[in-house]
């Protein structure tokens, strides 16, 4: 038995000895581009170095500067957190986090691949699994499940256990398989709460916190009755959000998605008909349950807010989806950071802490029509209002925590050199016709870019644009998820719990120990 571990260790290290040498030989590693040499003849000239990393010195230096900042935290922050801001980034796979930081440096002016988004300078990191119970690849309902209540789900399910089927509302609706997020443990030790997002407030991320459902589509009644399920048996989410536990008493809710709340026979303040059969205005029910509350749908309404004399407000920024930053009219929608600065400035002034959801939800819509120019500008307002929310708390009392539901199929591929547009053409690498291919390219989406002969074509002409739709390997009307882990990266008190190779659905509940609520460990329980 000994003598054949030994024979198998030997056996292994012999196949590691075999694949270093493997990687070190740059023949292997660059392959058949050695005959045809762009990458080396154009790369030989060190033109894309910058001039400061030919000496070792520096990277020397870095690593000291980082080992340094390792060095600052020698006891991790045990304290208990007051608060938590929970920011969710959807769809924003670790590539597209590595590309988002590579435009960031660029608009700067930076070659990029040196720069960081502010989440990335946060002291503790870890990776999450974000598979579900019947998914390989999940969305983003059964993921918010997961990260919100903590425990995993069926695809398209929010809220229930996986015990519960698609569409079945009768067992959605049993006790044993409703679930409860780490909003209502929140609201239950006398927390303020809010949800924020970029695209409705009744769309899966958001509705993480407040809904209980067999389907995420079913966001008002009209589009519960189109399955054929009555809504008057199966309440809705907008519905849910307005008139139960835990949504109802929410503090702070901003987002897109008017139309799920309003009658089909009135028009919403965008100037679009309200999409509810029922004849219900829920926002009326909203404000007649909260007589200090207020209603605001524009940029301008939202900064007049006073936030101390408010009991609570509702911002709804557009029928449907909010648009994308690129795309938005400033004036008049509010950016990410703005929302995270009047949620702060709301939910701060409960002297027991709070709760906060908000979420970058546009990112995955970049990523989903593979227009990767989009995906990362959503990537860059998400981290600035994670930024804003650092520099406006105390990172004794504050945790936040800033993670994705899923991963896309975006990558970063060819060799390009250094500094090389983000957004553009690699200029380093053909395919076997010769023809130069773009920096990012997607596995699954809408346009492969192939002549009626399946040769690629040519896109200098074409690339460029921030609404650019990359190529696609696999031709579909929509890019879809991946099942790669995603990123988790904590500061604050107990940000050190955020560390290693976690189940998604462990975030919620070490957010709960953190800040002692829920019904299990807590921090304030050791002694
Ligand atoms: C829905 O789930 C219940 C269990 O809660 C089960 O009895 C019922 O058969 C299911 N309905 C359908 C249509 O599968
Ligand atoms: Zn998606």
């Amino acid at each position: 038995m000994y003598k054949n571990r030994l024979i198998l260790l030997i056996l292994m290290v012999g196949v590691t000895w075999a694949r270093v040498e493997e990687i070190h030989d740059p023949e292997q590693l660059t392959g058949h581009k050695l005959v045809n040499n762009r990458l080396l003849e154009d790369m030989a000239t060190n033109k894309y170095t910058p001039p400061e990393e030919k000496d070792p010195q520096f990277w020397y230096n870095l690593a000291y500067e980082e080992l340094a900042k390792r060095l600052e935290l020698p006891q991790p922050n045990a304290k208990k957190a007051k608060n938590i801001i929970f920011f969710l980034g959807d769809g924003m796979s670790l590539s597209t986090v590595a590309a988002a930081r590579i435009l960031k440096g660029q608009r700067q002016g930076n070659t990029g691949e040196e720069s960081s988004l502010s989440f990335e300078r946060f002291s503790h990191s870890g990776l999450s699994r974000t598979y579900c119970s019947n998914a390989q690849v999940p969305d983003s309902a059964c993921t918010a499940t997961a990260y919100l209540c903590g425990v995993k789900t069926n695809i398209v399910e929010i809220g229930v256990s996986a015990a519960v089927d698609y569409n079945n509302c009768t067992a959605s609706q049993d006790p044993v398989n409703r679930l409860t997020s780490i909003a209502e443990w929140a609201q239950n030790a006398g927390k303020s709460t809010g949800i924020v997002t970029t695209t409705t407030l009744t769309h899966a991320s958001p509705s993480g916190a407040y809904a209980k459902t067999a389907n995420r589509l079913w966001e008002c009644d009209t589009d519960v009755a189109s399955y054929g399920v009555d809504p008057t048996q199966c309440i809705d989410m907008a519905t849910q959000l307005v008139t139960q536990v835990p949504g109802k008493n929410f503090e702070v809710m901003f987002g897109g998605g008017f139309g799920k709340f309003v009658p089909s026979t009135i028009q919403d303040l965008h100037g679009n008909p309200g999409e509810r059969s029922d004849g219900v205005n829920l926002l009326s029910k909203w404000q007649a349950q909260h007589p200090g509350g207020v209603l605001v749908s524009n940029r301008k309404q939202l900064l007049s807010v006073d936030t101390t004399s408010v009991s609570s407000i509702i911002g709804l920024f557009q029928s449907q989806l909010m648009k994308f930053h690129l795309e938005a009219d400033e004036t008049y929608q509010p950016t990410l950071s703005e929302l995270t600065e009047v949620t702060i400035k709301k939910l701060s002034q409960n002297k027991n802490g709070y709760f906060a959801f908000i979420e970058g939800g546009l990112i995955d819509y970049g990523n989903h029509y593979n227009k990767a120019g989009y995906a990362l500008d959503e990537a860059l307002e998400f981290e600035k209002a994670i930024q804003l929310a650092r520099e406006m708390t105390d990172i004794e009392d504050t945790l936040i925590v800033v993670t994705s539901d899923h991963g896309h199929t975006l990558t970063i591929a060819g060799y390009p050199g250094r500094g090389t547009p983000i957004l553009g053409l690699n200029h380093h690498d053909t395919d076997v016709n010769g023809v130069k291919y773009s920096v990012l390219n997607y596995a699954v989406g809408p346009n492969n870019y192939l002549d009626s002969e399946g040769n690629r074509i040519d896109l200098s002409d074409q690339i460029g644009g921030n609404d650019f739709v990359f190529p696609s390997y696999i031709t579909q009307a929509q890019g879809t998820h991946s099942g790669d882990d995603v990123g988790i990266f904590a500061s604050g008190p107990q940000s050190h719990l955020f560390t290693g190779v976690m189940q998604q659905s462990t975030i919620p509940h070490l957010m709960a120990y953190a800040a002692c609520i829920g019904s299990g460990p807590k921090v304030c329980d050791e002694v």
